[in-house]
């Protein structure tokens, strides 16, 4: 499927370039936390604080699985930070698309995660350690599971849209 999926750390601006280069080239937008919270009409902090994280991943493989089995096109999907951890939802990625991973540096997501309320994992302080933590375990899964890794600090929009296209232009 002609699909681009943004992976990548919270904060790395996936929605925020997701939704830019949809409407820019005609796609239709999916953000899997937005999707999330329209099904199950509550907050990501509700889920987790009262079904528990694996609750909210097995709805995170429901919803990808459901992307694939419909076998929808011309979509940008920006995927939750934590989606490619699990092999199975790395497993439909390859059915759906191209995998972007939006990657940024420690610094760049701290000043974006810095008073933010709405992720549960960086809840209770001591937020750079918890980046930290969590880049460490997931850095390497990010990375082997992209046909293209955007370096985004510093970058505008269209640097990184012109990084996409290059990619195309050369599997052509
Ligand atoms: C999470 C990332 C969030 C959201 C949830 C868990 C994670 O999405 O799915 O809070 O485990 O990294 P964003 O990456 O869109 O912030």
């Amino acid at each position: 499927m002609d699909n681009i999926i943004l992976i990548g750390f919270m904060g790395a601006g996936k929605t925020s370039f997701g939704k830019w280069y949809a409407s820019k080239n005609n796609m239709q937008f999916v953000d899997t936390d937005v999707h999330i919270e329209k099904i199950q009409h509550r907050s990501i902090n509700d889920i987790f604080a009262k079904d528990g994280e694996e609750a909210f991943r097995d709805m995170e493989t429901a919803l990808i699985a459901e992307y694939a089995e419909k076998k929808s096109s011309g979509m940008v999907i920006s995927v939750g930070g934590g989606l490619p951890v699990r092999e199975c939802n790395r497993k439909l990625f390859k059915e759906l698309g191209t995998v972007i991973y939006l990657r940024a540096s420690t610094d760049t997501l701290c000043k974006r995660l810095s008073g933010d309320r709405s992720r549960p994992l960086l809840a209770g302080g001591g937020l750079r350690e918890k980046i930290e933590a969590l880049m460490a375990k997931r850095k390497d899964i990010y990375e082997d599971c992209a046909d293209l890794i955007v370096d985004t600090d510093d970058k505008s929009f269209e640097q990184v849209e012109e990084k996409i296209m290059a990619m195309k232009e050369n599997r052509r």
